[in-house]
């Protein structure tokens, strides 16, 4: 009989060994994903085992894993009855190692340790000029376990290349705690057939709020101190901001991050206005879950005039984000919660600011927001009132977003069916003509039109004509 070359082992993994004294082991390394770290080009790695391992990814150029990075992991638990637990497990690789990442490459990785590694993965790094690279990007929310009509879809395309990174604007799994967290866990190894090959960047949703959203703080990786509540990155030319619009509604946790939260807000968006940031990044894109505007068939917030995010918490308008984002000049605001596809006019208050009669997103004098909510879950999708004169286009068919950010100038955008086998069902350019002009104040803007064309609809898509700067009614 041959004995075991312990001398191979580490003391971590013989340790491992000796604690486990269950009937099974949980080794292997599951649920893989990546984000986008602290430092800018940094990649983070982010795994699970269900007991405690080393925190190992091998990795390298041309096929080869020939370099090797260490992390930590944490424990997590449930707060369900049966307190489930498992190892969270990050391995952040830099561009400032010696030996490490170079722009422009296609790496391959696994990740594990000695006692299992999981399959291989790969991932490609941004161009050396962070300021000349065009990243395209898939963004959704409300993304289910069950009925996740876009999956398929996003899996074949983010393998093929085509995405630089994924976001995610909230509600995942339906629910990440459900089952003590077996929900959870079935979603992250479903999306790691996305999620281990490009970034993907997360928001908070009204779906994670089990146990004051811990799934959601645990399992994600975002950049910045605040357990992925909120945070901002730059892609290229692009300065996104994800935050909570949770904290507006569960007010039950507390009032102390929401004030934390609009401080933060007004800091990132002065820094990222500072004119050399704004020359270098001029888009300034808001990731938050439920939206200020809408018009679907429900009594959600997005219906209503006063709406927490927009208006502020009554009486007193605390909190107020639509005159803080139009205040610091935000080009566009993306939203979702609500399961269907909707495009704004600009808008401030309820007003549309149109750039021109014939090219209402050229210039903008004001925000845009879209809806993206209809990427699949159980809860299906939203219809809608009838449709408002400061909405552009709308849809109920499931389906995701695809940005595209040519240059300083020239953003695109497409909203895909999933219904009509990946169609794009609507397709818009939002530019802006350098140097930047600034939001007016809004009574400067101000420019009313009485005669409103009717909508036309088609199917389950409806669009309005297009038109100059007007009031609209509240
Ligand atoms: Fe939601």
């Amino acid at each position: 009989m041959r004995s075991v070359g312990y001398s191979l082992l580490t003391w971590a993994t013989l340790t491992a060994i000796l604690n486990s004294s269950s009937a099974t082991v949980r080794y292997q390394p599951e649920q893989v994903h990546l984000s986008f770290g602290e430092k800018e080009r940094s990649i983070v790695i982010t795994w699970s085992t269900g007991n405690k391992t080393d925190s190992i990814v091998k990795y390298g150029g041309g096929g080869q894993l020939l370099q090797t990075k260490t992390g930590s992991c944490s424990l997590f638990v449930d707060g369900g009855k049966k307190k489930a637990s498992q190892y969270i497990h990050r391995v952040t690789l830099y561009y400032e190692d010696p030996d490490s990442l170079q722009p422009e490459t296609k790496y391959y990785y696994h990740v594990g340790s000695e006692l299992g590694w999981s399959a291989i993965y790969w991932f490609l790094t941004p161009p050396e000029n962070l300021n000349g690279w065009a990243p395209s990007i898939a963004i959704y929310g409300d993304m289910g376990n069950i009925n996740a009509q876009s999956l398929p879809r996003l899996q074949a395309e983010t393998q093929a290349g085509i995405y630089d990174a994924i976001i995610h604007v909230g509600d995942f799994a339906y629910n990440m705690d459900d089952y003590d967290g077996e929900v959870g866990d079935e979603f992250m190894r479903q999306i790691e057939t996305i999620a281990a090959y490009v970034p993907y960047m997360t928001t908070v949703g009204n779906h994670e709020s089990a146990y004051n959203f811990s799934h959601y703080r645990a399992r994600f990786s975002m950049p910045g101190p605040y357990e992925n509540m909120m945070y901002s990155f730059n892609m290229g030319p692009i300065h996104f901001i994800s935050f909570s619009t949770e904290y507006y509604y569960y007010l039950r946790y507390g009032f102390k991050m929401l004030v934390k939260q609009y401080e933060w807000l007004e800091n990132d968006l002065k820094e990222a206005n500072d004119p050399a940031n704004r020359t270098a990044r001029p888009w300034i894109i808001t990731l938050g879950h439920r939206p200020m505007y809408c018009s679907n068939r429900d009594d959600d917030d997005c219906t209503r005039i006063k709406n927490r995010l927009r208006y502020g918490i009554t009486p007193l308008r605390l909190f107020a984000l639509e005159d803080l984002f139009y205040k610091y000049s935000v080009d566009l605001e993306i939203w979702a919660h609500e399961h269907s596809y909707e495009r704004m006019w600009p808008l401030y208050n309820y007003k549309v600011y149109n750039g021109s009669y014939d090219q209402p997103y050229t210039n903008p004098k004001a925000p845009v927001h879209i809806v993206v909510g209809s990427a699949g879950c159980q809860e299906k999708v939203d219809s809608f009132n009838p449709l408002p004169s400061w909405s552009g286009f709308r849809s109920s068919d499931y389906g995701y977003s695809r940005i595209k950010v040519h240059n300083a100038t020239h953003l695109n955008l497409q909203q895909v069916s999933d219904d009509l086998d990946g169609q794009v069902i609507d397709e818009w350019w939002l530019i802006k003509e350098m140097p930047r002009i600034k939001f007016p104040l809004a009574d400067e803007l101000f420019s009313s039109q009485s005669n409103s064309p009717s909508p036309q609809k088609v199917g389950n898509i409806e669009q309005n004509h297009l038109r100059d700067s007007f009031e609209v009614e509240k």
